[in-house]
């Protein structure tokens, strides 16, 4: 994916963020010179690894396979071992109009995942088997906010403006905007992208940037690159 795109990417996301009254924290718009200007002060930012990250797993076709995030908070996973303190995180995406994120689970991560507005998100859904892979036959039963719905394995779950789901780890999903593009909230457990995606199809969880100008703002991919 060329940074070019990247960037484009980053005007349009923050755009269609904005037309649905979310605003991004203030670190969202610091350039990477500020970046690194601020970096004593900032270890909260990298180390969670909050900001901006775009994924095209790896692909190359970010329309048809990608997802924008923004990483918004994230706790500690040393909190979350211990039981107390910090362990919740928040980030707001986008999946565009028939723009798949693949089928995935989670080994730590509980995820309510929130149509924030847009069109309807869609979800597929199966449960796990006993090795942990995708279950073809058992019904999943899943909680939308609060209320639990049983459906046959494979199934779509379509989600509304205001509509939510409750993912739990083990609960494989891959999921898209139907219809046009749709604002997505995700509350969960502590995140960590390095290590609590399972996919489904042998893919990569970030993107490969060709640099082809300067970066407008830092991915959370380039955080290793620029604060080693
Ligand atoms: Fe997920």
């Amino acid at each position: 994916m060329k940074r070019s795109r990247v960037n484009e990417i980053i005007r349009e996301a923050d755009d269609f963020i904005r037309s649905h009254g979310f605003v991004l924290p203030p670190f969202a718009y610091w350039t990477p010179k500020e970046m690194v200007e601020k970096r004593p002060l900032i270890g909260g930012i990298i180390g969670a690894r909050l900001g901006w990250d775009i994924t095209d797993y790896g692909e190359g076709r970010f329309e048809e396979m990608g997802l924008f995030l923004f990483t918004v908070r994230n706790g500690s996973e040393e909190d979350l071992r211990r039981g107390g303190g910090m362990c919740y995180a928040e980030k707001i995406m986008i999946s565009r109009k028939d723009q798949i994120s693949p089928m995935h689970r989670h080994v730590v991560k509980a995820e309510d995942i929130i149509n924030r507005g847009g069109a309807t998100l869609a979800l597929k859904l199966y449960n796990s088997g006993p090795d942990g892979g995708i279950d073809h036959e058992s019904d999943v039963e899943v909680a939308t906010d609060g209320v639990l719905r049983r459906q046959e394995a494979g199934a779509v779950l379509r989600l509304a403006p205001g509509e939510s789901v409750t993912l739990l780890p083990g609960n494989w999903h891959a999921f898209w905007g139907e219809g046009g593009d749709v604002l997505i909230g995700e509350v969960s457990t502590v995140n960590n992208d390095l290590t609590d995606n399972i996919f489904a199809e042998p893919i990569g969880r970030f993107a490969d940037i060709e640099e082809d100008e300067d970066p407008l703002h830092l991915l959370v991919a380039d955080y290793g690159k620029w604060f080693a």
